[in-house]
């Protein structure tokens, strides 16, 4: 079977049997409907190494799941030709299925159908596939492969990108929503991922912009391809838009699967658990000598995550984006988690615009649905700079302390090394309410690192010592004892317990154990005002 080879969806059976007429035009109705756009235009996606709207559908769902919605809508428009151009479906495939058994509603562009463009019933059909999934509590996946808003239906099109726009809004927080970027995106149909919780784009077929490359020269003189403009690579490590870049279709619904995987259907549900396949207690000894005695070091701290977390269960968002902050889905003794943490290995782990956009948004996420988070601090502080305080690191920086803090699932924080500052508040802290907080032997929880603190506090009196160096050695060494210890923080409470790296898995299960149920609500209000 090649890859656009897929089961008839229209088979019934019965084809050889003796029919009623009125069965026989169903059928035959039905098969125009695979035929999209026309033999031409398939041909033509086909050869640009993209499948079908249908195809894709089928390929992502169970085998056998998919039931359709809307097969027959008919648009009703004529300007610019338009009456020339009715398809049945009207170039968008909606309906619902099953992914793994579980539940879930989706609809495809069909770019072989006026490029997939979105119109009046395009617009009415998704409207009504998002309200079934909003009743029945299941997922929405959005397979987009369109030019946005048909131009030939004017207002229409943009009043129905509007009541997408609206849908996507309400349904946040409450069904996981998911774009899958299989194409040419602009206008509405980028818009509309952008309020979905993640966007997975195909490398070399798929971009997404606002503004294509020919504005953009109209308007800056600027000279760009569509491919750096709003390619997978761009999106996914400069601009955060995209939260995963896969290497072909098939890759970008098997990430669908692995998303959903660690996901409960909707907010009332907790995560899918999984039978647990590797050992509680595993104490893994290597964790004991990850972080370097030198401070100024680094270490890998995705080392720590796949030692903690069930072997082989950590699955990155965002892996390209912001490295300097790690986040992503992971198992620990079967049970769906978000993981929060720092990476010491790009830019020291420090706190930028970015970092504070992807991890603010993840903690949200998984607050909104169910997933307790953990989270590995070692973070040294707020990235310095003029473009960084320019382009607001204050007000960024201040919506992860705003997401830990109305976050009300289960919060567990290791420090793992530094935890200095605001940085160290910011990053799931007993201040901000963590339920409960461990701290690695090497952990320094300070209001800032030694070298610093000396140079602001003693400057004067090191420039009047005799030997300013080996005065500056010693007030050095005096803060390292003094305060670049975690034990400071565990005699007040501020760390619940100091503890060997190695018993970190056991130590988290316990406390994941403890903190199953739960129950922890935010003061009544309509909403709170997240710093944005
Ligand atoms: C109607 C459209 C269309 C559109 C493409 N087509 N976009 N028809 N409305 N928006 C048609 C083309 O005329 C063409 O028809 C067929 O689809 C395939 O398009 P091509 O241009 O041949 O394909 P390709 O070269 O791959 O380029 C794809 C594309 C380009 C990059 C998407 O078509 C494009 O730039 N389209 C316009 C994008 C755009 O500006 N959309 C409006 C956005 S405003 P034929 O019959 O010739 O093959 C918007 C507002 C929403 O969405 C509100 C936002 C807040």
């Amino acid at each position: 079977m090649t890859e656009f080879e897929v089961p008839d969806p229209n088979a019934t059976g019965l084809e050889n049997e003796a029919q009623p007429e009125s069965l026989r035009l169903l059928q035959e109705s039905r098969r125009k409907l695979a035929e999209g756009g026309g033999k031409e235009r398939v041909d033509a996606q086909h050869a640009r190494g993209k499948m079908t709207a249908r195809e894709r559908v089928l390929a992502l769902l169970d085998e056998g799941s998919f039931q359709e919605v809307d097969a027959f809508m008919l648009h009703r428009h004529s300007d610019f030709g338009l009456e020339k151009s009715r398809f049945p479906g009207d170039g968008l495939i909606a309906g619902f299925g099953k992914i793994q058994g579980r539940r879930v509603c989706v609809y495809a562009h069909d770019f072989t159908v006026l490029g997939g463009s979105f119109g009046e019933v395009a617009g009415q059909k998704v409207a009504k596939i998002m309200d079934l999934a909003m009743d029945a509590g299941v997922p929405v996946i959005g397979l987009q492969d369109s030019g946005g808003a048909r131009i030939q239906e004017g207002i229409f099109s943009l009043a129905a990108y509007g009541e997408l726009f609206y849908r996507n809004t309400l349904a946040s927080g409450v069904v996981p929503q998911i774009s899958v970027m299989l194409g040419p995106c602009a206008g509405g149909a980028v818009y509309s991922p952008a309020l979905t919780d993640f966007i997975i784009m195909t490398k070399g077929i798929s971009n997404m912009f606002i503004t294509g490359p020919e504005v953009i020269k109209t308007v800056t003189q600027e000279e760009v391809d569509v491919e750096t403009l709003g390619g997978a690579a761009a999106h996914a490590s400069l601009s955060g838009v995209a939260h995963f870049a896969v290497g072909s279709e098939k890759e970008a619904f098997e990430t669908v699967r692995r998303i959903l995987s660690y996901l409960p259907s909707n907010n009332t549900e907790p995560p899918p658990a999984v039978v647990p396949t590797d050992d509680p207690w595993r104490m893994d000894a290597t964790l004991n000598t990850l972080v370097p005695e030198d401070p100024s070091m680094p270490y890998d701290m995705k080392v720590a995550i796949e030692r903690i977390f069930d072997l082989g269960s950590f699955f990155e968002v965002h892996a390209s984006y912001a490295q300097n902050a790690i986040v992503g889905f992971a198992r620990l003794h079967g049970q769906a988690v978000g993981v929060v943490a720092q990476q010491p290995m790009h830019l020291s782990g420090v706190i930028d615009i970015d970092a504070s956009d992807k991890i603010s948004r993840f903690v949200r996420f998984c607050d909104a649905f169910n997933l307790p988070l953990i989270t590995l601090s070692d973070s040294p502080g707020f990235m310095p700079g003029v473009a960084q305080e320019h382009g607001g690191i204050i007000r960024h920086g201040a919506k992860i302390v705003y997401a830990y803090s109305e976050a009300t699932v289960p919060k567990l924080t290791v420090v793992t090394r530094k935890g200095y500052g605001g940085a160290y508040i910011v990053m799931g802290s007993k201040h901000i309410h963590a339920d409960l907080v461990y701290a690695w032997p090497s952990a320094e929880i300070a209001v800032m690192g030694a070298e610093g603190a000396v140079n602001i506090l003693f400057r004067r009196e090191i420039r009047a010592h005799p030997d300013p160096e080996a005065e500056r050695a010693r007030l050095v060494a005096e803060y390292r004892e003094k305060f670049a210890n975690p034990y400071r923080a565990a005699a007040h409470g501020f760390v619940d317990d100091v503890i060997l790296p190695a018993e970190t898995r056991p130590r988290l299960i316990a406390a994941l154990e403890l903190l199953r149920d739960k129950q922890s609500t935010l003061p009544a209000k309509k909403h709170g005002c997240m710093p944005v």
